[in-house]
């Protein structure tokens, strides 16, 4: 673990006067930094003003996960992998019952699965939002700066290091983020903009070993939803909504659902609460928006045409083209072998879109995805897609 300053910085005229206000806050707050000194920002391009916060952690989140899971183990802990849960019954005794069919009875269950795969229970699929967003890991040929650095503008844009398997660092990107299912251009060039970027600013591009993307959830006013299923006494605990903090809410979501299993106090609940009223102007807006986006591709999905044929697909590419006059996800591989699936979200059933740079079928809606066999991969769905056995 590094202790980094971590700076949000301001390129354009409107975000200069929001970094403003952030100063004041982390003044107000007490908060160890404020506005950053223009000496200590190491950007290789033109910014406008920055907020830094002093000593922060910077660490390996897998090794971060590995302790934590070593020392729930040594507690008697048990963890269980490749086992999908796809329904919970309430009661005093909460029983979850797993895809193969086993049930486990419990005192308390954590919903901790992203978006909550029981979410009728609270309707959490009208109140949350999934945000897709790219990174890289880039060898370049300039110095890499020391610092963690995040844009306050659009396109976002992450900024920090990492060390190399092989020596040196390694340049850290992330940005291009998109509500799920609806980026304005095809998945794989939101990766280009990203190495564009790192190629302009420092020194070129040697190579990219590595990319990845990652969807966080939001929720209506962007603090996660931590607590009872639904208010009562429900047995049944959900913790989501990190938006892009995971590590630091989910620390904070441990700490708070520990104290309302044993009935201990917690400043905290109130905040976190998920049937707290988020009625403000900004949440009944972003209300709206999401449910008329889920609305909208509802009825955009099943009235959509395809123009492609299956003969047009070239290998490893996807795509829903038409099969006897029927829209048909299909995916053919290098080999040339076709993966045909119903393109029919099992959640609750908007149309799938192909991501080409992850050869999956995704979700509009709430997110779902599945691997081009049709596999779920990520919920709420917890059904596999139906395979299309009309070819
Ligand atoms: S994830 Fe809700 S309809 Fe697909």
């Amino acid at each position: 673990m590094t202790s980094q300053s971590a700076y949000v910085y301001a390129t354009s005229s409107t975000t200069e006067k929001e970094i403003e206000k952030e100063a004041e806050a982390y003044e107000r707050l007490g908060l160890n930094g404020g506005y950053a000194a223009s000496g200590d920002v190491a950007l290789p391009f033109e910014w406008k003003n920055a907020v830094v916060m002093l000593d922060q952690a910077q660490f390996h989140p897998v090794k971060y996960l590995q302790g934590l899971l070593a020392e729930f183990l040594r507690l008697g802990g048990k963890v269980y992998e490749q086992t999908r849960a796809v329904e919970i019954e309430k009661g005093k005794q909460p029983v979850v019952t797993t895809k193969e069919g086993h049930q486990i009875k419990s005192k308390h269950v954590i919903v901790s699965s992203h978006f909550p795969f029981n979410d009728f229970d609270g309707l959490y699929f009208s109140r949350l939002h999934v945000e897709r967003s790219y990174a890289l890991a880039v060898r370049v040929r300039s110095e890499i700066p020391d610092g963690m650095y995040l844009n306050a503008d659009k396109p976002s844009r992450s900024i920090r290091y990492s060390p190399s398997p092989e020596g040196g660092k390694l340049l850290l990107l992330g940005g291009e983020g998109h509500p799920v299912g609806h980026s304005k251009q095809e998945n794989l060039q939101n990766y280009e903009k990203l190495a564009d970027f790192g190629d302009r600013y420092f020194g070129g591009t040697i190579d990219i070993p590595y990319r990845w993307s990652s969807q966080d959830i939001f929720t209506l006013d962007k603090v996660p939803y931590i607590g009872q299923m639904r208010t009562g006494k429900d047995c049944v605990l959900v913790s989501t909504g990190y938006a892009k903090w995971g590590m630091t809410n989910g620390t904070a979501a441990a700490l708070l659902l520990k104290d309302l299993i044993l009935h201990q106090a917690n400043p905290y609940n109130e905040l976190f609460d998920p049937s707290r009223s988020e009625w403000k102007p900004a949440s009944i807006k972003s209300f709206v928006k999401e449910n008329a986006n889920v609305a909208k591709e509802l009825v955009k999905g099943k009235a959509r045409r395809q123009d492609r044929m299956l003969a047009d697909l070239g290998p490893d590419e996807g795509a829903l083209v038409m099969v006897d006059g029927k829209k048909v996800g299909a995916y053919k591989d290098v080999a040339g072998h076709c993966h045909l699936v119903q393109p029919t979200c099992t959640h609750m059933g908007c149309d799938v879109e192909w991501n080409n740079a992850e050869r999956s079928w995704d979700c509009p809606c709430h997110a779902s995805r599945f691997n081009y066999k049709g596999e779920v991969i990520e919920g709420p769905a917890v059904k596999d897609l139906s395979k299309f056995e009309g070819a």
